[in-house]
């Protein structure tokens, strides 16, 4: 089925990146893609580079009281997020952290409801704490791991997000029945052949009977869950 088109662009998501090669032919090659020409979401990514400093494009220096490891600049940062804020009124600065708040599918259903949003995808421990303190609103980790970058993480949102956005996927693909957004893990699913190298398909599954396969999808979801993920239902 086609995507229903969307009336008007739901929302607009800047990521800001030193490496946008990693960013863009995920974007050009998945949902995010068909989302975008349904007219749900305007994803635009800017590369650091092209506010760098001087003949070298500088976006990084070494550390103020020494350690390893380079530092995005303030400069390169402010520059972009500030002619962005010139053109628009953000809801949301998000930069990619380990040490932020941890994301779950209630963070993604929120952000999903707002209009502009930033994302800052930097490299951990290397980056200026001003633009920290005086640019991000909020700081999110996908995982208590630690990753070379932010750039993953951006992406991992902004799948999670738009996929949530009127007319982002078709119907058969609804969002709504997701594992964590009924606070269940889903039910299995199975397709033909109805026996494959021996293994049949639950017999109900064949039955027809609508209304006591929503009752065994139920049931074994909450099975799925107490056992898998029984703090989803504490
Ligand atoms: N940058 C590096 N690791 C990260 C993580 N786990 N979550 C968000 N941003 C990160």
């Amino acid at each position: 089925m086609e995507p229903t088109k969307a009336r008007e662009r739901w929302m607009r998501v800047d990521i800001i990146t030193a490496v946008p090669q990693l960013i863009t032919p995920v974007i050009e090659a998945s949902i995010l893609k068909r989302a975008q020409e349904a007219g749900a979401v305007e994803i635009v990514v800017h590369n650091l580079h092209d506010d760098g400093l001087g003949n070298y494009s500088q976006i990084d220096d070494i550390p103020f009281g020494g350690g390893a490891g380079m530092i995005l600049r303030c400069e390169p940062v402010f520059a972009c997020v500030e002619r962005l804020q010139a053109e628009r009124e953000y809801d949301d600065i998000i930069f990619l952290t380990p040490d932020g708040e941890r994301f779950t599918q209630s963070i993604a259903n929120e952000l999903s409801l707002k209009r502009n949003i930033i994302m800052l995808a930097g490299h951990y421990k290397g980056i200026d704490q001003r633009i920290r303190d005086v640019l991000v609103t909020r700081e999110i980790s996908i995982g208590d791991y630690v990753l070379t970058g932010g750039e993953l993480p951006a992406l991992v949102l902004l799948d999670a997000i738009v996929r949530l956005l009127p007319g982002a996927m078709s119907d058969s693909e609804s969002a709504l029945l997701d594992s964590f957004q009924s606070d269940l893990l889903d039910a299995p699913h199975y397709t033909r052949p109805a026996e494959f190298r021996g293994n049949a398909v639950p017999e109900i599954l064949l039955s027809g009977d609508h209304k006591r396969i929503a009752a065994w999808r139920e049931a074994t979801a909450l099975k799925k869950t107490q056992e898998r993920r029984p703090d989803l239902l504490a």
